[in-house]
């Protein structure tokens, strides 16, 4: 405090700074903290070792492994990926596309992701494609009502239905692991290259249709999406070859 300040003007700015608030006194002359916030950030760069101060980066593959396998049953499944974050296409989609059927079937079919029908009612496969779809199973007696269970490789619409990225298919495989091991199906279908592109890490499925492969410890057969068959009417012929070869796969499990 300035020594030539008479009694009553200190007394007056001592009762002026406790109605401020003071409690208490703490060093002879004043500080004046915003040049030591200025000061200090410098002074402490130099100080500091040179680390890198950035954000601590999630890995979307990882978040995904976590989320999947603490899903305990296909509900704690759906419920996981409604809850996942890191995927851009959901903020683009209405719904979440997470499976129709039976549950326990012991056929699973995977196709490759919802389109705008499917985005606008939740469920795979119900536009034209999920028509076809549906005949070609009632012809060797399966049906979504009763003995197949259905999901895509991706939950949520890609924009104007573009392929899935790489980067898409990596991030949403764990969930598609943990999809198939709780619904515990016998065989697997894999609709269409980007279903094996996924689960098998291969594409061409002119070559890869029609023959079994293994995936998850399950046997899986690759073939022609319901879509292709719709443009390619020729091509249903091997379809129903394929058709006959999962009969006969469930008639020999029997
Ligand atoms: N095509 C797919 O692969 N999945 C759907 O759900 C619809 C069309």
């Amino acid at each position: 405090m300035d020594s030539a300040l008479d009694w009553h003007t200190a007394r007056a700015l001592l009762e002026w700074q406790m109605e401020l608030g003071v409690t208490e006194t703490i060093c002879d002359a004043p500080i004046n903290r915003y040049e030591l916030q200025a000061a200090a950030p410098k002074a402490k760069r130099q100080a500091e070792p040179d680390i890198p101060h950035k954000p601590k980066e999630v890995d979307p593959v990882e978040e995904a492994r976590k989320a999947a396998r603490s899903a305990g049953s296909l509900v704690a499944l759906r419920e996981a990926m409604a809850g996942f974050e890191h995927c851009d296409l959901k903020k683009g989609a209405r719904n979440l596309v997470f499976a129709d059927g039976q549950a326990g079937a012991r056929v699973m079919i995977i196709g490759e992701a919802p389109g705008r029908d499917e985005d606008r009612e939740g469920r795979p496969f119900v536009g034209r494609a999920g028509q076809l779809l549906d005949k070609m199973l009632a012809a060797i007696d399966l049906s979504r009502d009763s003995n197949v269970y259905i999901t895509n490789v991706l939950p949520w619409r890609p924009p104007q239905n573009r392929d899935p990225l790489p980067v898409e298919i990596a991030m949403l495989k764990p969930f598609l692991q943990r999809h198939v091991e709780l619904a515990q199906p016998e065989v697997v279908i894999l609709m269409g290259n980007i279903s094996c592109q996924a689960v098998l890490g291969r594409k061409g499925i002119t070559r890869l249709r029609g023959n079994w492969d293994e995936a998850w410890g399950l046997p899986v057969l690759p073939m022609f999406h319901p879509a292709y068959l719709l443009r390619q009417a020729a091509a249903k012929r091997l379809a129903w070859a394929d058709l006959l070869e999962v009969r006969a796969r469930l008639g020999a499990a029997q």
